[in-house]
């Protein structure tokens, strides 16, 4: 096969980039190694910011986000205070003009397999041993075997890799040119998706001596939970009972009037946290994008908005490096990208580390401070607001 950009990863960052491209009349085909199903139903974070909802719209994949989507001005920030609960909206939209979207990626991940459907994209499905091959020429290629177990190699101008931390294109980079950043935390999340109406209108991110509890939701119907774990917990430990009495003394059912409404769990998962990153982007005419570069801990919600960002800088580049021999926008996306992935990298290590307890009395005292001060300094609260809502693609 011959096309101008192969793209491994059919997730959001893979399929955006193949749509951008499209837009601008430049040939992609995508492989995965996943089937199309098991993509779409991966569970993921649901707050879209106001970046990536401005280049669905501006891209026409906002259509549906744009009708059944919420957008929230803010979240609610809390915390016990001498066993009473204090709970403090911040403003996002007061602060900085700017706002969030409540639409699940699985949502975004369907909307972007219609409209690659819609255009007759060609993305081959379960596809085993991808490789990636001459990457310092201008005649990189992948090969792959195919669903039905036939040999393939797609001849490329460019390779993106928009195929998450395990796949293989972050390895193609040589060891020799390759940094990596790791940081480990010491707890995890317990995740529930829950049909019941959520019982807050906006997100409550809570410090507990217990640990950290978070209630999100992704409509009117279905509400999503996580509590603080320490890591390695198994999910047999955790009742459908204990989860909920769990999240009503973290999220102070009861206090000032406020109520949690459990209702049946559907599904239930830990999640470990991590912090990571390789640079560079790009090397040669490999480019890496989402995942595949960079992972952040769930606590604010970065990773999708991380990935919409890399495509929206990546995809204009590749348009100029294809259409009009112009490698400068190319030669500049991975340290144009980095500046945000580590802005949000260390926005979500601090969201993670003012919120979950990790057992020291000194760091639970440092946390209430941080806590009371963004909450009642405007300064302090536009920082949170400003680094949550986002930043624009290219800063
Ligand atoms: C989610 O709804 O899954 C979610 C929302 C906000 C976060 C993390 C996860 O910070």
């Amino acid at each position: 096969m011959r096309t101008e950009v192969a793209i491994v990863g059919a997730g959001p960052a893979g399929l955006l980039l193949a749509h951008l491209l499209a837009a601008d009349g430049v040939e992609s085909v995508v492989v995965e190694s996943r089937s199309e199903e098991y993509v779409a139903s991966r569970i993921r974070a649901g707050i879209l910011e106001q970046s990536t909802v401005d280049l669905l719209r501006t891209t026409g994949l906002a259509d549906r986000l744009d009708r059944e989507g919420d957008q929230h001005h803010g979240i609610y920030l809390q915390w016990l205070d001498h066993g009473q609960s204090e709970r403090h909206h911040v403003d996002f939209v007061g602060l900085t003009g700017r706002s969030v979207w409540v639409y699940g990626q699985t949502e975004v991940q369907k909307d972007l397999v219609a409209a690659a459907h819609a255009r007759g994209q060609e993305i081959h499905y379960e596809v085993a041993d991808t490789a990636l091959h001459d990457l310092e020429t201008d005649r990189p290629s992948v090969t792959f075997t195919d669903s039905s177990g036939v040999d393939q190699r797609i001849e490329a101008d460019v390779v993106v890799g928009c195929d998450g931390s395990f796949g293989p294109s972050r390895s193609a980079i040589p060891g020799s040119v390759r940094e990596t950043w790791e940081k480990v935390y010491p707890y995890s999340w317990l995740g529930v998706l829950a049909d019941v109406a959520p019982s807050t209108d906006e997100l409550i991110y809570a410090w507990h001596p217990d640990g950290f509890a978070m209630h999100s939701m992704r409509s009117a119907t279905v509400s999503r939970l996580y509590l603080q774990v320490p890591n390695e917990t198994s999910i047999d430990t955790w009742s459908d009972d204990r989860i909920w009495d769990s999240l009503a003394t973290r999220l102070g059912h009861g206090q000032d009037g406020w109520t949690l409404t459990p209702g049946p769990i559907t599904e239930k998962s830990v999640l470990p946290m991590r912090s990571f990153v390789q640079t560079p982007m790009r090397h040669g005419r490999l480019f890496l994008a989402g995942d595949a570069a960079h992972i952040v801990p769930p606590t604010g919600a970065k990773g999708l908005n991380l990935a919409v960002a890399d495509v929206g800088l990546l995809a204009p580049a590749l348009v100029a490096l294809l259409r009009k021999g112009d490698d400068g926008p190319a030669a500049a996306y991975s340290d144009t990208a980095l500046r945000r992935v580590w802005r949000c990298t260390h926005f979500s290590w601090w969201m993670t580390t003012m919120l979950h307890t990790s057992g020291d009395p000194f760091d639970a005292q440092l946390q209430l401070s941080q806590l009371r001060w963004v909450t009642s300094s405007e300064a302090g609260a536009t920082g949170l607001a400003e680094n949550y809502a986002g930043l624009p693609i290219g800063f």
